[in-house]
């Protein structure tokens, strides 16, 4: 690869072991990909190194022989006994596993919570700002378009990539973690203009007007290209950002969408002809009431009507949502049975303190939890009998993972059913 003066001196260890190595990382990591040069970022994504499945993580944890040691060998690919340094250049923390004041009520043991602590106190030391979410940006933490990062997170991926405008590719902790040393990631794939032409076509011919609405149709538009680059067009109301991100989540989850553009809403398809960059699709789609359908069984596996554990949040709420929340639960209380979690990054639940929402939320019996992703690290009620989410991509990976009855719906339904304790959801 070409380097740049700065590039080759970090490769010659100029700054010290940690930069070298991420160097070196990236540049074979570059190589294998046919990359001819890296590309500078100011803004990296990077998972904590904890927060995979959390047995998994503490087994890891000691077999290494310590936190620091953990770290080393799976973020830095490097050696156990170097000191680590600050990281040179900004990079923000993705979701991690649990909420550090809400460990109990998810069910950690706590050995988990204590190697939590020891693990948010290292990321903290070396400057991974231990703010978790999978939507960094509703915590202001944002590229701008056309601005070249390093994200890993399929959601926070297409988000940056769809709604924003901003360049990445789906990045690996590694990776992630070594541009956070060097600050650049090869140029490859996203970083180029002309491989963010739309592929396939969507043609959509039934209303999409809510969330819900919007992770059908990602969910479905996923399924079908998987990893290419679909463009929406017939849409007849235009989406907000959060109906986006979870557009984006669900085409993530059923496929590996990490760009897709909604013709008059994405900055890179202002009309149908720029998503295709003057190009034709290779394929056409139609998203109608049968797709939509398609979609709705496909996220619904559960048969007994009563639920016990309900989980919104998936990409975290925005404060907005959780405004709606609050307005459509008005003066209702959980049911006694139900574990009601409400998963926000952490300024949100800032926000929520602020404005005294928690205290609302502790009198209804809601669990408002920071930071965290159930699916990630496992950490959700393991004693529940079935699950219920407004999110399609939970609602994927539940019933992948879990083989327990999963529910999908809107979050006005999945309120209903938490206060009833018996699912009442509905295709429309
Ligand atoms: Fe976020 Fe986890 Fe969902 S990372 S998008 S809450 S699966």
């Amino acid at each position: 690869m070409k380097l740049t003066d700065r590039e080759k001196r970090l490769l010659n260890g100029e700054k010290g072991k940690v930069p070298q190595q991420a160097m070196a990382l990236l540049v074979k990591y570059g190589e294998a990909l046919g990359a001819e040069e890296m590309v500078p970022v100011q803004h990296i994504y990077a998972s904590s190194a904890f927060c995979a499945n959390t047995d998994l993580t503490l087994a890891t944890v000691k077999q290494c022989g310590g936190i620091k040691e953990y770290f080393s060998e799976f973020a830095l690919c490097g050696d156990a006994g170097w000191e680590i340094p600050r990281m040179e250049h900004f990079a923000t923390c993705l979701a991690n596993n649990i909420d550090l004041d809400m460990w109990e009520e998810q069910e950690a043991s706590r050995e988990i919570y204590e190697m939590g602590l020891l693990a948010d106190e290292f990321e903290r030391g070396i400057d991974h700002l231990s703010a978790p979410s999978c939507a960094p940006y509703l915590q202001g933490i944002s590229p701008i378009f056309a601005e070249h990062i390093a994200s890993m997170e399929s959601s926070a991926v297409s988000f940056f990539n769809s709604v924003i405008g901003a360049r990445t590719n789906t990045e690996g902790i590694e990776s992630a973690t070594a541009a956070a040393y060097t600050g650049c990631i090869p140029k490859w794939g996203l970083h180029y203009t002309e491989n963010r032409k739309g592929t396939h076509l969507v043609r959509v011919t039934v209303p999409v007007e809510t969330i819900m609405d919007w992770g059908l149709l990602g969910f479905y538009f996923g399924h079908v290209v998987q990893e290419k680059i679909p463009v929406v067009d017939g849409i007849s109301h235009r989406p907000s950002a959060d109906m986006l991100k979870h557009c984006g989540a669900a085409a993530a989850s059923s496929g590996g969408v990490e760009l897709y553009h909604v013709v008059g809403v994405t900055p890179e398809a202002q009309d149908r002809n720029m998503a295709f960059q003057r190009g034709a699709p290779l394929e056409e789609f139609e998203f109608g009431e049968r797709e939509k359908r398609w979609s709705y069984e496909m996220l619904n596996s559960g048969t007994s009507p009563y639920i016990d554990h309900v989980i919104l949040g998936c990409p975290h709420y925005s404060i907005e949502q959780v405004f709606q929340f609050l307005r459509c639960l008005g003066r209702r209380k959980i049911h006694s049975d139900v574990h009601l979690w409400l998963m926000v990054p952490y300024t949100v639940k800032m926000l929520v303190i602020r404005q005294g929402y928690d205290k609302l939320m502790r009198e209804a019996g809601v669990h408002i939890i920071a930071g965290a992703c159930p699916i990630l690290g496992g950490v959700y009620r393991k004693s529940a009998q079935s699950i219920a989410t407004d999110s399609a991509k939970q609602a994927k990976y539940f019933r992948d993972m879990t083989g327990k009855p999963v529910y999908f719906g809107s979050m006005e339904q999945c309120i209903e059913s938490a206060v009833s304790g018996k699912w009442i959801g509905s295709f429309c």
